[in-house]
């Protein structure tokens, strides 16, 4: 199955995430059938998808003049087997539940042609330790961020079993989707993301717990600090600014050991004041490389202010 003949897919769980996955597809000119038991969230679902479109619209993301056709690509239906009918690719959004996964994937192996790919937007479970089905080769995680119309990324993450065929259709048709797909082979779960995610809310109630902030104090916090180094330098990038040698002692001094930086130590990779971290500066001197760096922070700054993005939404 190449990613060029996918033509129709069929988007299972019409709520948060399903209604804009379908409209990411159907905004890309494919045919797409949006499956939901419940018919008011299909109705709900459609209403949202024009109002979305409309918001992209003023940002020039989409014509006004295709919003009537990129809503008829879309087909609403309660009934799965008319949904996964002629479809090349399948992605369930339904509950986050062992039960329900395991099962809609048996019905989705049932219904769908037997060269489709069958993908799940699990956030959390892993649905390799419990989908059946009898070609698992053909299954996948696509794992999209809220809400999938706005958020580039889509964590690819194949399964133990999942056949490369399917992770380069499936990578390549995401990235005709106009999507950032990336491939995260053997990881224990559905998203790297979540990951880093859901390490920071465990601060923020216990925080709240324990009495040390209030929600707007913690998001004011966060926000001042992260929403203007986090976009500029991520996760990694950060730590060659902070400098290696720090990490580790920091490291050292909680009792923990960090053998990737002690590796990048040993080869005097410090960071910044090396020229060499996790990235090679290629030659700049420090302050070149501070300079660059804060002339990024300084403009991330004026957007969040101008934006009011210290405040709530
Ligand atoms: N909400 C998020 O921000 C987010 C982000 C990434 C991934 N996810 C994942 O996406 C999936 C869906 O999450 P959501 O927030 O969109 O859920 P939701 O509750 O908003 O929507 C789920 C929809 O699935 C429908 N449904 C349930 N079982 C069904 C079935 N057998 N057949 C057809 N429809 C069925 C429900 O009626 C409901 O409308 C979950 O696996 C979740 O972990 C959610």
């Amino acid at each position: 199955m190449l990613s060029s003949n996918i033509k129709k897919t069929v988007v299972i769980g019409a709520g948060v995430m399903g209604h804009s996955i379908a409209q990411v597809f159907a905004q890309n000119g494919v045919e797409t059938c949006l499956v939901d038991l419940d018919q008011n969230r299909l109705d709900h679902a459609m209403e949202l998808v024009k109002s979305n479109l409309e918001t992209l619209a003023e940002f020039g993301k989409v014509s006004v003049n295709d919003i009537p056709a990129i809503i008829n690509r879309i087909h609403p239906t309660p009934d799965l087997a008319t949904g996964c009918k002629d479809a090349d690719f399948a992605v369930e959004a339904i509950n986050e539940t062992i039960d329900a996964k395991k099962k809609i994937f048996s019905l989705l192996e049932k219904h769908c042609p037997p060269k489709a790919i069958l993908a799940s937007n699990s956030s959390s479970i892993n649905i390799f330790d419990f989908v059946e089905i009898q070609d698992p080769g053909r299954s996948i995680v696509t794992h999209w961020f809220a809400p999938p119309h706005i958020i580039p990324l889509v964590e690819v993450v194949p399964g133990p079993k999942t056949s490369q065929e399917t992770t380069e259709a499936t990578a390549n048709f995401l990235r005709k989707m106009g999507k950032l797909a990336l491939v995260f082979k053997g990881l224990n779960g559905p998203s790297l993301v979540n990951r880093f995610q859901d390490l920071m809310t465990l601060p923020m109630w216990e925080a709240m717990e324990k009495g040390w902030a209030t929600p707007a104090e913690i998001d004011l916090a966060v926000k001042a600090v992260m929403a203007i180094r986090l976009p500029i330098v991520g996760v990694a990038q950060r730590l060659d600014f902070t400098g290696m040698n720090l990490v580790l002692d920091i490291t050292k001094s909680y009792g923990g050991t960090n053998p990737v930086a002690e590796e990048l130590v040993k080869q005097g990779r410090l960071g910044v004041s090396s020229g060499k971290g996790f990235y090679d500066y290629g030659g700049r001197t420090e302050a070149e490389i501070l300079r660059d760096r804060d002339i990024k922070y300084l403009k991330m700054l004026e957007c969040l202010e101008k934006l009011d993005a210290f405040k709530p939404v």
